[in-house]
């Protein structure tokens, strides 16, 4: 490999240029530029969209799309489609599902779907005048932003309000314009940007026109206009309820009661010390981000936000809490998820356009309720896994797969391999040795 250089005009070249360019650096440019190629997708049309989803693109990258069945939520089945890299979290999800689906299923409920979006500005003067103004400039704005507002007004949505924070005493003259949207089935970034933007301008204008504003009260820089990931109201809640006898044996050394307490108990760790409870929520995100792939949103927003929420009180805790009263076991979990199911890439990306369909089309609120139910699938089954037999046992044999591609082996070997390693403890060791007997022909 080449050492690399800083390079002017690269975003110039054409996708070949760009493709040769990168390939030059490696030994051999030809089988670099061949494995990039390889990745393309066979029908131009796709490629030429997927290329068109980001910039410099030259190939794609692919990450394995699988289907969690069995998901009963509300009532409704569900094959749930999960796009992630990690053993496991397919087979975790499934496993939870399953079992839940002979328990009642998933409960959800999408407590509200409020969007957030700030104005940044620093404005000199009498704070009480522009606040005692806003009722003013709040009708301004929501009407100065009618031609951006129309078709979302249309379909049920639109600005929901616009409060002026005084933030002066963290930063000198520093305020905002916190204004609540509701954007329907899209995740509505577009749209809550061109409203913040138009509010920025209009802002500036109505300081300018007021005689009631003097001086330097007649100017504002806007510093930024631009949503908030942290959308703490747009939150849907999923639970799972039984028995706690419908434990049955959870494990050869618990009785469901002695189950219920002890999972419980992993639980009220992770509420109280956050090295455990990111770890804990990893799991919920596990399932998730999976689910947010898959129908095309944005997964760096979903991560964002779960975690400030996880932070909301002062300090990170658990997303997830147990109740165990008169013999029942409640497990729930509360999380923001501002998803969308129309714009954006839910219908440009072909598979988030087969992952909505699979789901039959769902609306906003259900794909939220749907994306809950899988992280708290997934949390169920690792919190179930560690108060039993352990991460390990599972995780290895799902890794097992991982190991012996990463050996290169043939589909004959690998056969045996699963076969050999089914009562086995699984490491990189074992099955590297494994494999060299194997091919000595002492296995
Ligand atoms: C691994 O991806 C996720 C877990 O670590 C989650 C957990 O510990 O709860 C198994």
């Amino acid at each position: 490999m080449q050492k690399q250089q800083i390079r002017k005009g690269f975003s110039k070249l054409n996708k070949e240029q760009k493709i040769d360019l990168t390939a030059s650096y490696f030994e051999n440019p030809a089988k670099a530029a061949r494995e990039l190629k390889s990745f393309w997708h066979n029908d131009p049309d796709i490629q030429k969209r997927l290329d068109e989803f980001a910039e410099n693109t030259i190939s794609n990258f692919s990450f394995p799309y699988g289907i969690a069945p069995n998901f009963v939520i509300n009532g409704n089945m569900y094959l749930v489609p999960m796009v992630i890299e990690e053993s496991s979290v397919i087979a975790a999800a499934s496993n939870a599902a399953k079992f839940w689906s002979e328990r009642g299923g998933f409960h959800a409920k999408v407590v509200s779907m409020t969007k957030v979006g700030q104005l940044h500005f620093i404005w000199e003067g009498d704070t009480d005048k522009l606040r005692s103004s806003m009722p003013e400039i709040r009708e301004k704005l929501i009407t100065e932003a009618n031609h951006i507002t129309t078709n979302m007004r249309k379909r049920g949505g639109g600005i929901l309000d616009i409060e002026l924070i005084d933030m002066s005493d963290k930063i000198e003259n520093y305020y905002q314009l916190k204004a609540s949207f509701d954007t329907i089935d899209s995740m509505g970034a577009n749209f809550i940007n061109s409203c913040l933007e138009e509010f920025g301008l209009q802002l500036k204008r109505f300081l300018k026109e007021e005689k009631r504003f003097t001086g330097k009260e007649k100017n504002c820089e806007i510093v930024m206009a631009i949503l908030s990931n942290y959308t703490p109201e747009c939150l849907v809640r999923t639970w799972v309820e039984c028995d706690i006898e419908e434990f049955g044996e959870m494990d050869r050394d618990l009785s469901a009661q002695q189950f219920a307490e002890k999972f419980k108990m992993a639980v009220r760790i992770a509420q109280a010390d956050e090295y455990r409870a990111t770890t804990h929520n990893k799991g919920i995100m596990n399932g998730i981000d999976a689910v947010v792939l898959a129908t095309g949103n944005d997964f760096r927003a979903i991560e964002g936000c779960a975690h400030t929420y996880a932070a909301r009180n002062g300090k990170y805790t658990s997303l997830t809490n147990v109740i165990i009263e008169d013999g029942k076991f409640r497990y729930e979990l509360s999380v923001p998820l501002a998803l969308g199911t129309v714009g954006g890439l839910t219908s440009l990306h072909p598979l988030a356009k087969f992952s909505l369909e699979l789901l039959n089309n769902p609306g906003a609120e259900q794909l939220m309720m749907i994306a809950a139910a899988a992280g708290l699938a997934n949390n169920f089954s690792a919190v179930k896994s560690l108060t039993t037999k352990g991460i390990q046992v599972g995780h290895m044999k799902m890794h097992l797969y991982n190991i012996l591609n990463h050996i290169g082996v043939t589909n004959k070997e690998k056969e045996k391999a699963v076969d050999y390693f089914s009562d086995k403890k699984v490491s990189f060791n074992n099955v590297k040795e494994m494999v060299t007997r194997l091919r000595k022909g002492n296995s």
